[in-house]
């Protein structure tokens, strides 16, 4: 039987096995990194299609090339599986599982509590459970360690537990999981330790340690919120100069000529993504149990969240002023399904909203995507499930009234877009290198 003591020695020449719940955008990844730094791993899912795309060694993550999944599949160093009772042979286990909001947007914490109940079962001393997964400040301390402790091991005397947050931004090809630092928690120091010592094997931008793990959870929200009440800025910015006919894109190309004391954020159609339009209700959740008001977050929420419903008016008046027509029936070309430009991920996309609240004004909306192919069934819009993307021919082959670009992907021609459309309502500034016809576009 191990003990907390041996992890670093285990974790030093390699010899602890690694356990990761949840094998989806963050979780994939730090398979990845583990295995790559020598480590035996085991890859844990609820879902079953995940678990036989990595035995047959494919990649279901459009950024993750099929190469490594099938050189993780060859290497005899790593197994996928659905049965959490193997959760007992890892050294270290990972919890990446969804932090969504529920219905009423509240933090939706059921796949962290049934993820730790299935530790607890197969617990035993000498194991480090660290939490990955966005959430308030005290989860780890409040909701994980009772959990686990239900088992009748103690946290910090028979197995370890922290917290270090995914800071992954998927898509980004300059900084992967492995390049980007880790601050890391813990429920005490030897966690703390152990923690470190584990990613500073498997990442080459070290960690960085602090006090515990609520200080670890409050990290990763201020980065998000930081993010969404910048985008919000610079949306409320946008309607400011569009309504004086100043142009936000230009503006902010020449102020981040700044060296320094400015950042840029750029306007969108709104927030989407798992973390910048969820993250930020984490922490006014848990302020209201405090009692702190948080009037500055809300706001950015509202802000960002009146996008697309000031996307959808600005196309209106569009159609109203260049065609003498209303949104009624009018053929929209909704280009970009996918959440940000390059990724094949469509949770809480504002492409979505968008095509709702378009057909709710009678619109007729396609869309393209080369990545979203089809609209699985998700947590929200169901209703738009099945829909399938147009192929790129029927885009450029015209037909429609309107093109809405709301997701810049780079594999797009945007001037051949243009030539095809008689109107380009663009979101995202993707057209700003098309040089004719720029008559027909409009930056909203
Ligand atoms: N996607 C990002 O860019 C990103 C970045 C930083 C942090 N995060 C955070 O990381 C966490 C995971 O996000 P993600 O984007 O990887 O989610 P995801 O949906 O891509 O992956 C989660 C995986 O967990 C699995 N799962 C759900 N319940 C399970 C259970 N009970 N047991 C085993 N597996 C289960 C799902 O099948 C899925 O494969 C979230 O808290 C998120 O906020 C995400």
């Amino acid at each position: 039987m191990s003990k907390i003591e041996d992890l670093g020695g285990l974790i030093g020449d390699r010899r602890a096995s690694v356990g990761v719940i949840g094998l989806g955008y963050v979780g994939l990844p730090l398979v990845l990194a583990a295995h790559a730094a020598g480590f035996h791993v085991i890859g844990f899912d609820s879902d079953p299609e995940k678990i036989s795309r990595l035995d047959a060694g494919e990649s279901y993550i459009r950024h993750i090339d099929s190469d490594a999944t099938g050189a993780l599949a060859q290497s005899g160093r790593f197994a996928a599986t659905t049965d959490m009772q193997r959760l007992g042979e890892a050294d270290i286990v990972l919890i990446c599982v969804p932090t969504p909001l529920t219905v009423n947007r509240e933090p939706d914490m059921r796949y962290v509590e049934l993820t730790s109940q299935a530790i607890a079962a197969s617990l035993r001393a000498g194991q480090l459970v660290i939490l990955e997964s966005t959430t308030y400040p005290g989860t780890t301390e409040d909701l994980v360690k009772p959990v686990l402790e239900a088992s009748g091991l103690k946290s910090g005397t028979d197995f370890l537990l922290a917290y270090s947050p995914e800071r992954e931004d998927p898509g980004n090809i300059d900084y992967g999981t492995t390049q980007i630092p880790k601050v890391v928690g813990g429920d005490g120091e030897p966690a703390r330790s152990a923690a470190c010592a584990f990613y500073e094997a498997i990442t080459s931008a070290g960690t960085v340690p602090v006090t515990d793990t609520s200080t670890a959870e409050a990290v990763k929200l201020t980065e998000n919120i930081f993010r969404s009440v910048n985008i919000a800025l610079v949306n409320e910015l946008k309607l400011v100069y569009d309504s004086m006919g100043i142009d936000i894109w230009e503006v902010i190309e020449a102020a981040k000529s700044k060296p320094f004391g400015y950042m840029p954020f750029y306007p969108g159609p709104g927030l989407g993504g798992h973390c910048i339009p969820i993250d930020p209700f984490y922490l006014t959740w848990k302020a209201r149990e405090f009692d702190v008001a948080t009037r500055f977050i809300e706001l950015a929420g509202e802000v960002n969240t009146a996008m697309p419903a000031h996307i959808v008016a600005r196309l209106g008046e569009e159609l109203d002023k260049r065609f003498a027509r209303g949104l009624n029936g009018a053929k929209v070309l909704l280009m970009g399904m996918a959440y940000k430009k390059n990724v094949d991920d469509i949770r809480e996309s504002p492409a979505l909203k968008l095509t709702s609240l378009l057909e709710a004004r009678g619109a007729v909306v396609s869309f393209h995507d080369p990545y979203i192919g089809v609209i699985q069934t998700g947590r929200e819009h169901a209703e738009l499930s099945g829909r399938e993307s147009v192929p790129w021919a029927d885009v450029v082959g015209g037909g429609h009234d309107v093109a809405l670009i709301v997701t810049d992907h780079d594999a797009i021609d945007y001037a051949a877009l243009v030539a095809a459309s008689p109107l380009v309502i663009d979101t995202r500034n993707a057209t700003r290198a098309v040089v004719d016809h720029r008559e027909k576009i409009v930056l909203a």
